[in-house]
């Protein structure tokens, strides 16, 4: 049996979690308020917050988990990608943690950690190799087959903004708040999908491309608000249903394709966007149409959180993988 903690700190949300091996004991997470003042994330509030939250936040994961510190086996982290102030404060967290405990550290890239949060143990069946993942965040879009738990093969990724930066973009330009995907999803409920239509770009093979769907709402925009100035407030509901849709499709479009030509019968979707409602419907609806199987992960999975570390974590560490004092973190 194995008891492992792990750190998250890549953006700004300050999250720890223990698992006993794929079983999840507790995942607090500290989200950041701050930051909605602002339009996006500021990457020193950042990096402060985290150095307020990270102590009270470990506490509580244990004090849930019920674990005491001697029965840890590793500590695992996210090593990148991130912000650099943000990614310090856990990594350096991690680090004396694992030092004052004498148990190994385990790093983490974040990317991964997103994908194989599906195998964390909910009495439910998992993805088995190979299956594609669509992998959406608020900093990055990839179409990803994976093999094995840690050989994992990019077919596409987006050439400029991540979907999720895309959807917040589009909230902002409409003036809905911060992060727009939560408030677009919420209000495209009640909206007609098919009131506005913008174009997608045409990108080669499984690739993405998301600031021109950005540009062309914001001219769209521009335009009619030149006729009413009223515009956006009386079709709010329309343009994020169909802002909604645009970009989903665009999304599913693609993976479908990457399903069909590798012969894969299994698709998930993980990060940040993979909470979108008409995401996981329509990739449900996919998948029904082929009998293929969808993977969806649980809320509490999609946006960052240390479960998904803990479970990435925890396969490192039953290959003996494990990390050194001296790795600094990366960006990219
Ligand atoms: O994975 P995540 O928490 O952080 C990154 O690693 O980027 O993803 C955050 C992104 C934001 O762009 C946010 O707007 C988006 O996920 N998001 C959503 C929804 N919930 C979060 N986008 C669309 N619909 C949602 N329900
Ligand atoms: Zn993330």
């Amino acid at each position: 049996m194995t008891t492992i903690l792990a750190i998250e700190s890549s953006c700004d949300d300050t999250s720890a979690a223990v698992l006993r091996d794929d079983t999840l004991l507790s995942n607090v997470i500290a989200s950041q308020k701050i930051h909605e003042q602002y339009g996006g994330v500021v990457p020193e509030l950042a990096s402060r917050a985290h150095q307020q939250n990270i102590v009270p936040v470990v506490d509580a994961a244990l004090r849930q988990a019920g674990v005491g510190r001697d029965e840890l086996n590793a500590v695992g982290f996210t090593r990148g990608p991130g912000l650099l102030g943000s990614l310090l404060v856990g990594v350096s967290f991690a680090k004396s943690f694992a030092t004052a405990l004498h148990i190994p550290l385990v790093e983490v890239n974040h990317l991964q950690a997103h994908v194989l949060s599906h195998f964390i143990e909910r009495g439910e069946p998992k993805p088995s190799f190979p299956f594609i993942c669509l992998l959406v965040s608020g900093g990055h879009t990839q179409i990803l087959l994976l093999h094995d738990h840690f050989n994992i093969e990019c077919l596409g990724t987006t050439i400029d903004d991540a979907a999720g930066e895309a959807i917040d973009k589009a909230a902002k330009i409409m003036d809905l708040g911060y992060p727009g995907g939560p408030i677009i999803d919420r209000l495209a409920k009640e909206g007609n999908a098919d009131a506005f239509r913008f174009a997608t770009p045409h990108i080669e093979g499984y690739d993405y491309s998301f600031s021109g769907i950005k540009t062309s709402f914001l001219y769209f925009l521009r335009d009619r608000l030149k006729e009413d100035p009223d515009f956006i407030e009386k079709n709010k509901a329309d343009l994020c249903a169909s802002i909604q849709k645009t970009i989903v499709s665009f999304l599913l479009k693609k993976t479908e394709r990457a399903a069909l030509d590798h012969k894969v019968r299994q698709i998930a979707i993980a990060g940040g966007v993979s909470a979108n409602s008409l995401l996981r419907s329509e990739l449900q609806r996919i998948c029904q149409k082929h009998h293929w199987q969808a993977f969806i992960p649980p809320f509490q999975f999609c946006t960052d959180n240390a479960a998904m570390v803990g479970i990435a974590a925890y396969f490192k560490y039953m290959k003996g993988d494990f990390a050194d004092l001296s790795l600094p973190p990366y960006t990219r």
